[in-house]
Protein backbone atom coordinates (compact mmCIF):
# COMPACT_ATOMS: atom_id res chain seq x y z
CA UNK A 1 0.00 0.00 0.00
CA UNK A 2 1.47 3.42 -1.28
CA UNK A 3 0.12 6.40 1.10
CA UNK A 4 2.83 8.80 0.61
CA UNK A 5 3.67 9.79 -3.04
CA UNK A 6 7.68 9.46 -4.16
CA UNK A 7 9.41 12.09 -5.87
CA UNK A 8 11.64 8.72 -6.81
CA UNK A 9 11.70 6.56 -9.56
CA UNK A 10 10.81 2.75 -8.55
CA UNK A 11 14.14 1.47 -9.46
CA UNK A 12 15.86 4.76 -7.30
CA UNK A 13 13.60 3.99 -4.65
CA UNK A 14 14.60 0.31 -4.21
CA UNK A 15 18.11 1.34 -3.42
CA UNK A 16 17.07 4.66 -1.13
CA UNK A 17 14.34 2.27 0.43
CA UNK A 18 17.32 -0.11 1.29
CA UNK A 19 19.65 2.34 2.70
CA UNK A 20 17.04 3.71 4.96
CA UNK A 21 15.83 0.92 6.28
CA UNK A 22 19.40 -0.35 6.72
CA UNK A 23 20.23 3.03 8.76
CA UNK A 24 17.13 2.37 10.53
CA UNK A 25 17.36 -1.58 12.04
CA UNK A 26 21.75 -0.53 12.55
CA UNK A 27 20.69 2.88 14.61
CA UNK A 28 18.33 1.51 16.84
CA UNK A 29 20.14 -1.54 17.54
CA UNK A 30 23.24 0.99 18.60
CA UNK A 31 20.59 2.88 21.03
CA UNK A 32 20.25 -0.81 22.74
CA UNK A 33 23.67 -2.14 22.53
CA UNK A 34 24.97 1.05 23.74
CA UNK A 35 22.30 1.37 26.46
CA UNK A 36 23.01 -2.15 27.56
CA UNK A 37 26.50 -1.51 28.05
CA UNK A 38 25.51 1.99 29.60
CA UNK A 39 24.05 -0.38 32.37
CA UNK A 40 26.56 -3.13 33.06
CA UNK A 41 30.19 -1.26 32.83
CA UNK A 42 31.93 -2.04 35.95
CA UNK A 43 35.65 -0.77 36.41
CA UNK A 44 37.54 2.61 36.96
CA UNK A 45 36.46 4.28 34.23
CA UNK A 46 33.14 3.69 35.04
CA UNK A 47 31.92 7.00 34.99
CA UNK A 48 33.15 8.34 31.82
CA UNK A 49 32.40 5.21 29.92
CA UNK A 50 28.75 5.50 31.41
CA UNK A 51 28.37 8.98 30.64
CA UNK A 52 29.36 8.54 27.29
CA UNK A 53 27.53 5.40 26.51
CA UNK A 54 24.47 8.07 27.10
CA UNK A 55 25.99 10.25 23.97
CA UNK A 56 25.47 7.49 21.84
CA UNK A 57 22.11 6.16 22.73
CA UNK A 58 20.72 10.06 22.10
CA UNK A 59 22.62 10.35 19.02
CA UNK A 60 21.62 6.92 17.40
CA UNK A 61 17.80 7.84 18.79
CA UNK A 62 17.86 11.20 17.18
CA UNK A 63 19.13 9.58 14.15
CA UNK A 64 17.35 6.59 13.82
CA UNK A 65 14.23 8.95 13.62
CA UNK A 66 15.72 11.52 11.13
CA UNK A 67 16.12 8.25 8.65
CA UNK A 68 12.93 6.83 9.27
CA UNK A 69 11.03 10.05 8.75
CA UNK A 70 13.29 10.47 5.64
CA UNK A 71 11.87 7.14 4.52
CA UNK A 72 8.08 7.93 5.36
CA UNK A 73 8.65 11.46 3.40
CA UNK A 74 9.66 8.96 -0.28
CA UNK A 75 6.70 6.73 0.38
CA UNK A 76 8.87 4.20 2.62
CA UNK A 77 6.91 2.47 5.24
CA UNK A 78 9.89 2.37 8.29
CA UNK A 79 10.31 -1.13 9.73
CA UNK A 80 11.86 -0.36 13.62
CA UNK A 81 10.10 -3.81 15.00
CA UNK A 82 12.23 -5.83 17.06
CA UNK A 83 12.36 -8.70 15.21
CA UNK A 84 13.51 -6.80 12.25
CA UNK A 85 16.02 -4.87 14.16
CA UNK A 86 17.09 -8.48 15.52
CA UNK A 87 17.45 -9.77 11.67
CA UNK A 88 18.74 -7.09 9.71
CA UNK A 89 21.19 -5.29 12.43
CA UNK A 90 25.03 -5.19 10.91
CA UNK A 91 26.27 -5.22 14.96
CA UNK A 92 27.49 -8.41 16.21
CA UNK A 93 27.00 -10.23 20.07
CA UNK A 94 27.12 -7.93 22.40
CA UNK A 95 28.13 -9.19 25.66
CA UNK A 96 25.80 -10.44 28.65
CA UNK A 97 26.05 -9.43 31.85
CA UNK A 98 28.73 -7.08 33.30
CA UNK A 99 31.53 -5.77 31.17
CA UNK A 100 34.64 -4.04 32.56
CA UNK A 101 35.60 -0.41 31.08
CA UNK A 102 37.83 -1.73 28.07
CA UNK A 103 36.03 -4.88 27.10
CA UNK A 104 32.86 -1.90 26.96
CA UNK A 105 34.68 0.44 25.20
CA UNK A 106 36.25 -2.13 22.72
CA UNK A 107 31.98 -3.40 22.36
CA UNK A 108 31.34 0.01 21.01
CA UNK A 109 34.50 0.01 18.87
CA UNK A 110 33.20 -2.51 17.17
CA UNK A 111 29.44 -1.77 17.36
CA UNK A 112 30.33 1.52 15.62
CA UNK A 113 32.84 0.36 13.22
CA UNK A 114 30.52 -2.20 11.29
CA UNK A 115 27.81 0.41 11.27
CA UNK A 116 29.94 3.11 9.68
CA UNK A 117 31.21 0.70 6.90
CA UNK A 118 27.86 -0.03 6.48
CA UNK A 119 26.55 3.69 6.29
CA UNK A 120 29.51 4.27 4.27
CA UNK A 121 28.41 1.83 1.12
CA UNK A 122 24.25 3.64 1.81
CA UNK A 123 26.26 7.05 1.23
CA UNK A 124 27.52 5.61 -2.15
CA UNK A 125 24.85 3.81 -3.01
CA UNK A 126 22.51 6.80 -2.51
CA UNK A 127 24.22 9.32 -3.86
CA UNK A 128 22.98 9.08 -7.49
CA UNK A 129 19.66 8.21 -6.57
CA UNK A 130 18.96 10.56 -3.58
CA UNK A 131 21.31 13.01 -2.90
CA UNK A 132 18.78 14.63 -0.15
CA UNK A 133 18.93 11.16 1.67
CA UNK A 134 22.49 10.81 1.06
CA UNK A 135 23.21 13.93 2.92
CA UNK A 136 21.41 12.88 5.58
CA UNK A 137 23.16 9.77 6.14
CA UNK A 138 26.58 11.57 5.64
CA UNK A 139 25.73 13.77 8.56
CA UNK A 140 24.70 10.60 10.89
CA UNK A 141 27.95 9.01 9.75
CA UNK A 142 30.03 12.01 10.40
CA UNK A 143 28.70 11.92 14.71
CA UNK A 144 28.91 7.98 14.56
CA UNK A 145 32.86 8.62 13.33
CA UNK A 146 33.27 11.01 16.31
CA UNK A 147 32.50 8.80 18.48
CA UNK A 148 34.23 5.70 17.33
CA UNK A 149 37.27 8.45 17.31
CA UNK A 150 36.55 8.90 21.25
CA UNK A 151 36.27 5.56 22.26
CA UNK A 152 38.86 4.23 20.33
CA UNK A 153 40.82 6.84 22.44
CA UNK A 154 39.34 5.67 25.43
CA UNK A 155 41.42 2.36 24.94
CA UNK A 156 44.18 3.90 23.00
FE1 LIG B 1 21.33 5.99 32.64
Amino acid sequence: MYVVKSPLSDANLKTVSEALQGALVDLVDLALVAKQIHWNVVGQRFRSVHLQLDEVVSLARTHSDTVAERAAALGISPDGRAATVAVGSGIGVTPEGWVDDTAAVGALVDALGAVIARMRERITATGEPDPVTQDILITVTADLEKQHWMFQAENG
